[in-house]
């Protein structure tokens, strides 16, 4: 069975564009992604898309369809009507480079600012071990995709580009808070996610969770206990009394 679809595609580039109206085939079975390629293939050969596993599992074909942050590839044609008209814009967080290719270096930046695990300077090859409780937490963050699209949804970036500065993300709050939860790691990551990674910024409306293709909980697994510890930590009267000592 194939229809005509109505698609409405963003084309231009840093300088400047508009949405653009196409009518294209679609096909029993498709995503958004098989019908943006017929679309190159037939119509627009100079439309720029990044993509390349079409399976949900390299995070490139990121965009936003309809106005929600979604994988092109993991779209599917059926959840709209056939006279539906089907939206695809650049996702908007980041600089266009050009029609659905966005510079995402961002996020690259801001991988780059969280330190590596940092095990106790004392530990030696061979003792590196840790309950199966402890791994299990971390590997549903491992799930990540980096498909940046939590990044894209979070409004504290999402129109506002003076936070980019002092506000890593969902995406790297989570990976500094699976750091923090690692019964090995000996860096302060309580203070780095705080002061370094901008967690204050983040008031928990959990739009990253909803967008996340690979259904990992950021708010409710990684954030909210990231805040509660970074609260304990400051709350704690032991903590107190401790600094208060520490800097007479
Ligand atoms: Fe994508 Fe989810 Fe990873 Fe965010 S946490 S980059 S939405 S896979
Ligand atoms: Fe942003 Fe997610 Fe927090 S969308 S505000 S990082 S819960
Ligand atoms: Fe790889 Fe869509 S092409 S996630």
């Amino acid at each position: 069975m194939s229809y005509t679809g109505k698609f409405r595609v963003w084309r231009g580039d840093a300088e400047g564009g508009e949405l653009k109206d196409y009518e294209v085939e679609v096909n029993e079975g498709e995503v958004v992604l098989d019908v943006i390629h017929r679309l190159q293939a037939t119509q627009t050969p100079d439309m720029a898309v990044r993509w390349n596993c079409k399976a949900g599992k390299c995070g490139s074909c990121s965009a936003e369809i309809n106005g929600m942050p979604k994988l092109m590839c993991m779209c599917r044609m059926n959840t709209f009507a056939e006279d539906e008209v089907v939206t695809v814009t650049p996702m908007r967080t980041f600089p266009v480079i050009r029609d659905l290719v966005t510079d995402v270096s961002y996020n690259y930046q801001k991988a780059r600012e969280v330190p590596a695990f940092k095990p106790p300077a004392d530990l030696k090859p061979g003792e590196y071990r840790m309950q199966q409780i402890d791994v299990e937490r971390s590997q549903e963050f491992r799930k990540c995709i980096e498909c940046f699209l939590c990044q894209d949804t979070c409004h504290v970036i999402r129109d506002h580009e003076e936070n980019k500065e002092a506000f890593s993300g969902p995406r790297f709050l989570m990976r500094v808070a699976e750091l923090d939860m690692h019964p090995l790691d000996a860096a302060d990551r309580q203070h780095e996610a705080q002061d370094q990674h901008g967690l204050g910024f983040c008031n928990i409306t959990k739009c990253c969770t909803e967008v996340c293709p690979e259904h990992i909980k950021i708010t409710d697994n990684a954030l909210i206990p990231m805040k509660e510890r970074v609260v304990d930590r400051k709350y704690d009267p032991l903590v107190w009394l401790g600094n208060k000592i520490r800097r007479r």
